[in-house]
């Protein structure tokens, strides 16, 4: 079962240690020795944890530093879980092309990338994905799921659903999707996903899902941009730490992933149902040089939108979708 590094396990073990932990009990706990569990503590604190050593008492946790480490991401997640282990980089091209070509030498099932900055960052359509440094949510996560190809567009909308989860969980805010993969908040996109993926014999060979997520952008560089952003440090006056951020949202793609290869995909086309923005509503499905225009009413478990056309309901599997009365959105 996938691990935390042992920077992400001491750490574990401080935040769940109510005070004091020894530094034997860590070293048992973890089947390290003493002296692996010192020199973790000595990189922890160079990475800006502030740790606390009592003699004859043991090791205390007194706080973290604001920034994106992967001990802070990794000691939030449950052995097994999607996002063990993180990768982080301070600049990358981008993500999800970091994750293709580490997963086409073997890195595993549900590890994550994550980046400061993208000098190549990309959304769906062959669109630009850009953000500050250190400001957002850049993140990708390898997935070799046993799924056949007719299932891969649902990662998209479990990965979406998995954003709204933890927002709504942990920000009390009520985010919703435009199907097929963005986020929406206070009728301006707050997030996208874009998912790639090879497949071999009609079967997934592995996946990478991208997440861009508006974080602690400022307003007036959200303004900028060519389409309505929002960005959470926008929509609720104040900046958010993205380490538990990332954790929580890897903990929910976790639990949605795990339902879904086991076949629940009915009642996650259910939830996505409820948090659609588009769901009955008149709208124009693009894809390529076609235009569609219907109702939308519904979601299949397999991801596709379903657009009711002269009476006739269709499953679609991709596609850019815009509302024919955008002002609905407020
Ligand atoms: C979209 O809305 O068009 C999808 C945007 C996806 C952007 C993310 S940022 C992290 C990952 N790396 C990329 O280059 N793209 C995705």
């Amino acid at each position: 079962m996938a691990e935390a590094s042992p920077g992400g396990q001491v750490l574990r073990l401080l935040i769940h240690g109510n005070g004091e932990r020894s530094g034997q009990e860590m070293a048992q706990r973890l089947g390290i020795s003493r002296a692996a569990v010192a020199k973790t503590i000595t990189s922890l604190r160079a990475q800006g944890l502030e740790i606390d050593a009592a003699p004859r008492r043991g090791y205390r946790l007194i706080s973290e530093p604001p920034l994106l480490l992967p001990a802070m991401v990794e000691a939030r997640l449950k052995p097994g879980s999607l996002g063990l282990p993180v990768h982080h980089f301070q600049e990358i091209d981008s993500t999800n092309l970091e994750a293709r070509r580490r997963a086409e030498t073997g890195a595993p099932h549900g590890t994550c990338l994550v980046a400061e900055h993208q000098s190549a960052g990309r959304g769906r359509l062959d669109r630009r994905w850009q953000a500050p440094k250190g400001s957002a949510l850049l993140f990708s996560i390898i997935l070799r799921p046993d799924l056949s190809l007719r299932r891969v567009f649902a990662l998209n909308n479990l990965v979406s659903l998995a954003v709204c989860r933890a927002l709504e969980k942990h920000g009390g805010l009520a985010p919703a999707i435009k199907w097929p993969n963005d986020v929406y908040l206070e009728g301006k996109k707050l997030a996208g996903v874009l998912t790639e993926f090879t497949s071999r014999a009609e079967a997934v060979e592995y996946a990478v899902v991208g997440v861009g997520l508006n974080v602690n952008q400022e307003p007036a560089w959200l303004a900028g941009l060519d389409q309505p952003a929002m960005s959470l440090l926008a929509a609720t006056g104040h900046a958010w730490e993205r380490a538990t951020l990332l954790a929580q949202i890897l903990e929910e793609t976790t639990a949605l992933h795990d339902q879904f290869v086991a076949g629940g995909g009915d009642d996650l086309a259910q939830e996505y149902a409820r948090r659609s923005l588009i769901l009955g509503l008149d709208v124009t499905v693009r894809q390529g040089q076609a235009v569609r225009r219907g109702k939308a009413v519904g979601f299949a478990p397999e991801g596709a939108l379903l657009l009711e056309e002269n009476g006739q309901v269709s499953p679609i599997h991709h596609g850019d979708v815009s509302l024919l009365d955008w002002e609905v959105l407020g």
